[in-house]
């Protein structure tokens, strides 16, 4: 039978992706234009530039994803986007791209959470196996979200004020690192020691939630201290211990979670899953406490944003022929 090929559209946020994508798991492109230059020096994303970059890029972008896989547009199956959520001037770049190949080249449109896309990136590598407890931890979310089977979600734990790669960004403003500081942050943590008392709230509480704000203030305030009296702080080391008081939460709250619910695979996703120190500590603690749950954490290039993920998770609807009609809006406040 002939394979399923989806052209999968990604423009949510800063990143203006086309992939396409074979039977859900085979990338035959992945093409990913950053525009982080352009931002870096407004310190975050500026929505009305991100818009501009998305519609400069969009269909060379996807054309470079057809030519890259050796596709033509009449070998298609489908035609997927991002519909939420994200930037809701960025979202509708993808979204009328999308519509307008669909109607052009009469395929079938396929509407994907930005979200559900995070943890289908897992299935580009390895196939999940259900029941399953995702951490999705990005610039704009960290949630816990069980999944007894592949369209079924619930969250049931998620951050009651800052998303952890936000917090990472705004540290990293504090200590000078370009936008987005995560990465940064990473690679100072390799280099310092956690030697900075910093608060791990929420990790006893009998809930799956986090708080990072308390965190994020109790680092200025240390930054913010020392300068007052002239004391130096090594720039490492509060990296380092930032880090770890970060890791702490997410990796007991994860591995207390996937014990409640016995699920066979624990899968990391989203920017943040990037962080090196979080993959160690995560691969660590389940090795150690958790038997017979399978650790699934994506390869760095499929971390952050891009098509290939919105392909994977596009698939399903495409086996249940779950298709979105011309009304299709960006929503840039969409939940799972
Ligand atoms: O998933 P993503 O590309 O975009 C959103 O959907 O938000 O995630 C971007 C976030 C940024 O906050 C960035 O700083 C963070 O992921 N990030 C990292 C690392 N690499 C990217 N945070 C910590 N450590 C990293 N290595
Ligand atoms: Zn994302």
């Amino acid at each position: 039978m002939k394979k399923k090929l989806i052209l999968a559209i990604e423009t949510s946020c800063d990143e203006t992706s086309a992939a396409i994508i074979e039977e859900g798991k085979i990338i035959l492109s992945n093409i990913v234009a950053s525009q982080i230059k352009s931002h870096q020096r407004f310190g975050g994303v500026v929505p009305e530039v991100a818009s501009r970059h998305h519609v400069e890029q969009i269909t060379l972008i996807i054309e470079e994803a057809l030519l890259e896989a050796d596709v033509t547009y009449n070998e298609l199956s489908a035609v997927a986007v991002t519909e939420g959520p994200g930037l809701v001037g960025a979202l509708l770049v993808g979204v009328n791209a999308a519509k307008a190949i669909a109607f052009a080249h009469d395929l079938p449109l396929i509407a994907v959470n930005h979200i559900k896309g995070h943890i289908f990136a897992n299935q580009l590598v390895k196939p999940l196996n259900f029941p399953i407890m995702s951490l999705v931890v990005s610039g704009g979310h960290t949630e816990l979200i069980y999944m007894e089977s592949e369209d079924s979600y619930e969250i049931i734990g998620e951050t009651r004020d800052d998303a952890v790669g936000e917090a990472f960004d705004k540290i990293g403003r504090v200590l000078g690192v370009p936008y987005p500081g995560g990465r940064h942050i990473d690679q100072m943590a390799h280099e310092g020691k956690d030697t900075y008392d910093f608060p791990r709230a929420m990790i006893r509480d009998d809930n799956f939630d986090f708080s990072f704000s308390g965190l994020k203030s109790s680092f200025i305030n240390t930054v913010h201290n020392a300068k007052q009296k002239n004391e130096k702080l090594d720039h490492n080391d509060l990296a380092a211990s930032f880090q770890a008081a970060v890791i702490d939460v997410l990796v007991s709250k994860t591995i207390r979670a996937a014990k409640l619910k016995s699920v066979n695979q624990l899968v990391l996703s989203g920017g943040v899953a990037a962080n090196k120190g979080l993959r160690t500590a995560l691969k660590k603690a389940v090795a150690e406490e958790l038997n017979d749950v399978e650790l699934l954490i994506p390869p760095l290039e499929l971390c952050g944003d891009n098509a290939a993920m919105i392909g994977a998770a596009a698939y399903i609807n495409l086996k249940n022929k779950d298709y979105a009609d011309y009304t299709l809006n960006g929503r840039p406040g969409l939940t799972v």
